[in-house]
C-alpha cells in the first residue's frame, strides 16, 4: 500500500480554527492526483475549507457544504468567496446540481470521538459527530454518500479520509465497514493510501517514536469511483 508519511500540519494550518482540520498539503496531493484543471471539486463536510483552498490554488472550481455556521464563516473568509454553503449533507442535491461534480474530497466526523477527547459540542440535529451508536453512524454515512453520489459525474472520484475507531475498549474495523457501505451504495473501490501521522505527533508533542507508535493510529485515504454504469446498488 502507498503510504504518505511526510504530510504534517504546518504553522499556517495550525492557525486555522477547527479541531480536525486537514493539512493543506494532504488535500493538494489528492486533488492533483485525482482531478485536472477546471474540474469541480466538492467538500460536503467542508469544515474550515482546507480542501477548497487547495482546489482554488490548483485552478479547480470548488464548492463546499458545512453544517456549522461558525465554520462556514471561517471557510468563506479564508477563500474570500461564499462558495461554502451552510446546510446538511443529507440535502446536498438542494445546493449542488446533479452529475456536475468531478471530485469529492472530504472527511466526515469520526463518529462521536471528538466529543470524548476534547471539549467539543456538535451543533445541529443532523450533525454526524453526535451520533452515539456505531451502526447508526454507519447508516447515516450511507445516507449521506448515497445523496452525494447523485451529484457526481459518472467516472468521478470520491476521496474520503477516514480511520479505524475504538470506543469503550472495543476496536472497530471502521475503514472496512465504511468501504463495504460505499460498495453497497454502488461505488467502486479504487485504492487506499495510508496516512501516517506519527511524525506530526512527535513534532507537536515533542514525543519519541515509541510514544508516537503507542498513541497514533494511521488514517487512510479511501478512493472510490462512481461507475459509468449503474449496477444494482442497494437503496
Ligand atoms: C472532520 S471535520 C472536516 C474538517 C475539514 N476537513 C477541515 O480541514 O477543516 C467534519 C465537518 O463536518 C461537519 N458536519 C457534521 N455533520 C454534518 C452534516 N450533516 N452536513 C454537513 N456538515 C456536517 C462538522 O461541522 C465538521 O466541520
Amino acid at each position: 500500500m502507498e503510504i504518505w508519511d511526510d504530510i504534517l500540519l504546518d504553522k499556517d494550518d495550525n492557525k486555522i480554527e477547527h479541531p480536525c482540520k486537514f493539512p493543506i498539503e494532504l488535500t493538494r496531493r489528492i486533488i492533483e492526483r485525482f482531478s485536472k484543471k477546471g474540474d469541480l471539486v466538492l467538500d460536503p463536510f467542508a469544515g474550515s475549507g482546507t480542501s477548497l483552498m487547495a482546489a482554488k490554488s490548483l485552478s479547480r472550481k470548488y464548492l463546499g457544504i458545512e453544517l456549522s455556521e461558525n465554520y462556514v464563516k471561517v471557510a468563506n473568509a479564508r477563500l474570500g468567496t461564499n462558495k461554502v454553503i451552510r446546510g446538511s449533507v443529507f440535502e446536498a442535491s438542494k445546493y449542488v446540481n446533479i452529475e456536475t461534480v468531478d471530485l469529492i474530497v472530504t472527511s466526515p466526523p469520526y463518529w462521536d470521538i471528538l466529543t470524548k477527547i476534547i471539549n467539543y459540542e456538535p451543533q445541529g440535529d443532523d450533525h454526524i459527530g453526535k451520533i452515539q451508536e456505531y451502526h447508526e453512524f454507519l447508516d447515516n454515512l450511507k445516507r449521506a454518500f448515497a445523496e452525494l453520489m447523485k451529484l457526481m459525474k459518472k467516472g468521478g472520484k470520491c476521496v474520503v479520509v477516514f480511520t479505524n475507531m475504538r470506543a469503550k475498549g472495543k476496536k472497530y474495523s471502521s475503514c472496512n465497514d465504511f468501504s463495504k457501505t460505499m460498495t453497497r451504495i454502488g461505488f467502486k473501490e479504487v485504492t487506499t493510501i495510508g496516512w501516517d501521522r506519527r511524525r506530526e505527533y512527535m513534532q507537536q508533542f515533542k514525543a519519541t517514536l515509541q510514544e508516537a507508535r503507542e498513541q497514533v493510529w494511521p488514517e487512510f485515504v479511501l478512493v472510490f469511483e462512481k461507475p459509468n454504469k449503474n449496477k444494482n446498488a442497494e437503496q
